[in-house]
């Protein structure tokens, strides 16, 4: 059996040994005749991250394939609800969520990852993890224009920014660090809903016809 990841962001706690299962991640993937992967959609509030995300869920999960979205929103209010937005807290949130996205795409899910995620080092970290554990990750960046994105304001959160009840806003008062090399880039304010969820599809689906050589088990 392959050795075992046991570096990861963070560190690891003290006094703890890694326990090997009864499973490798093949045997696992071929008895569940399912694949495991992340896609990491990151861009600003209301660019359509989660929307997008959760239609590629859909899709994916109505052709019987496991897929599980993992939304910035909606982790705040569980595993992630003890983080705030200073620029650490951000930093904490993509560390965690980028170590849930590698549990379940190594339990063969395709892990949907919808988080603003506003600094490259923490998305790039995020794929590290991925690439150290040799499962595959896909940054989309869903790119919509700030004003675009503050004239939908599908939360009122921009006009409560904009206003000074909302500190350290993404895009106004707390920077976006645009991706440099995104694995697909979606142009949301031109492209629709459906028309977005099958390229992301694609971009799997043609990764997954020219694979790289598999890695090792976590
Ligand atoms: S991240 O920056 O740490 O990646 P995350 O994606 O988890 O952010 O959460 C972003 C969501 O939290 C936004 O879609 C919005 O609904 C809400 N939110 C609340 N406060 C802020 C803020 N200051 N900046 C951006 N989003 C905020």
């Amino acid at each position: 059996m392959p050795a075992p990841l046991r570096r990861a962001p963070g560190g690891v706690s003290s006094n703890v040994t890694w326990h090997h299962g009864h499973l490798d991640r093949a045997e696992r993937w071929s008895a569940l005749g399912a694949r495991g992967a992340t896609i990491w959609f990151t861009g600003l509030s209301g660019s359509g991250k989660s929307t997008i995300a959760a239609a590629v869920e859909a899709a994916l999960v109505g052709s019987g394939r496991p897929a599980y979205l993992l939304d910035g929103d909606n982790l705040r209010h569980g595993l992630t609800a003890d983080l705030g937005f200073s620029d650490s807290d951000r930093e904490a949130n993509v560390a965690r969520v980028a170590q849930a996205a590698r549990l379940f795409a190594d339990a063969g899910v395709v892990a949907l990852v919808s988080l603003i995620s506003p600094f490259r080092a923490g998305r790039d970290a995020a794929r590290r993890l991925h690439a150290e554990a040799g499962l595959p990750f896909f940054e989309v960046y869903v790119n919509a224009p700030l004003a675009i994105c503050e004239e939908r304001d599908p939360k009122g959160l921009y006009v409560r920014a904009r206003s000074g009840e909302i500190p350290a806003f993404t895009g106004l008062s707390s920077p976006y660090e645009e991706p440099v090399d995104p694995d697909l880039s979606i142009a949301s304010d031109r492209m629709g809903v459906e028309e977005a969820a099958a390229a992301v599809i694609g971009l799997l689906r043609t990764s997954e016809a020219h694979p790289p050589p598999s890695g090792q088990d976590l």
